[in-house]
């Protein structure tokens, strides 16, 4: 079993999918949307054991997370929202849901830097309802009456995402590749350079100056 990012060409299958197990269906761009929108964010489990007959055999996906960043944030508090998420029957209690809701979410802090997520779901989906709260640590905002087409209720539930970055940064394996980039990296710079006595300033160039002066000069003396 593969556990990997949704890609565009996922879409169809992933909508077949969405079809088979849930009454909340979408159309095509909307799935295009996220992918496009937030492409970190949503993830496909596929079959590999099956083999392939022609290299143009369509992946075989057995369950997806649709996912997004809220994009009119209250307050201005980044967080993420979970569109949908199923498992075909045949490959549930495998624990697959869980792992592609705990890629996203890892996703939804490192990429964008979430402080939770938030999700709808059925009152009556009691499989659902024990992955998210018994499993994942999820709890229940509010009812939102008749949330869904048919008149059913959901419950509004949220998931702090805090404790997971604290434990992303504590991970002695949390690879840190190639120098920091940002502010943060402009520090280390400064540090460095200042360490060897070398601050640069940022000299004034142009015309009036004369050729003579459009030359980077060492001015961390003066003065
Ligand atoms: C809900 C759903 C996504 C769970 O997928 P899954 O891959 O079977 O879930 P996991 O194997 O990761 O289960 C993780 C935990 O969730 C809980 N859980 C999952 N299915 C359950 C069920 N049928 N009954 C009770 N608890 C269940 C269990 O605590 C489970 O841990 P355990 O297997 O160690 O006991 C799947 O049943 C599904 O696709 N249902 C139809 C679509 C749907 O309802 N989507 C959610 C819309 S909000």
């Amino acid at each position: 079993m593969d556990i990997r990012v949704l890609k565009p060409a996922d879409i169809p299958h992933v909508q077949s999918t969405n079809i088979t197990n849930l009454p909340e269906n979408y159309f095509m761009k909307y799935y295009l949307y996220h992918a496009l929108s937030w492409p970190q964010l949503s993830y496909v489990a596929v079959d590999v054991s099956r083999p392939k007959k022609t290299p143009y055999d369509p992946p075989k996906i057995v369950g997806y997370v649709l996912a997004k960043m809220e994009e009119e944030p209250v307050n201005g508090i980044q967080h993420g929202h979970i569109t949908s998420l199923s498992v075909m029957r045949t490959h549930r209690r495998l624990g697959l849901a869980e792992k592609l809701m705990r890629q996203s979410q890892r996703a939804m802090v490192e990429m964008f830097g979430a402080q939770y997520v938030s999700l709808h779901v059925r009152m009556s989906n009691i499989a659902a309802l024990r992955l998210y709260r018994d499993t994942l640590g999820f709890e229940v905002e509010k009812v939102e009456s008749k949330y869904y087409a048919d008149g059913e209720d959901a419950y509004s539930m949220k998931m702090n995402l805090n404790p997971l970055r604290e434990q992303l940064e504590a991970d002695e394996d949390y690879a840190d590749e190639g120098e920091e980039v940002g502010d943060v990296g402009k520090k280390e710079k400064k540090k460095e350079d200042g360490e060897q006595g070398k601050t640069k300033r940022k000299v004034k160039l142009g015309r009036g100056l004369g050729v003579g002066e459009l030359v980077e000069r060492n001015e961390s003396s003066k003065a």
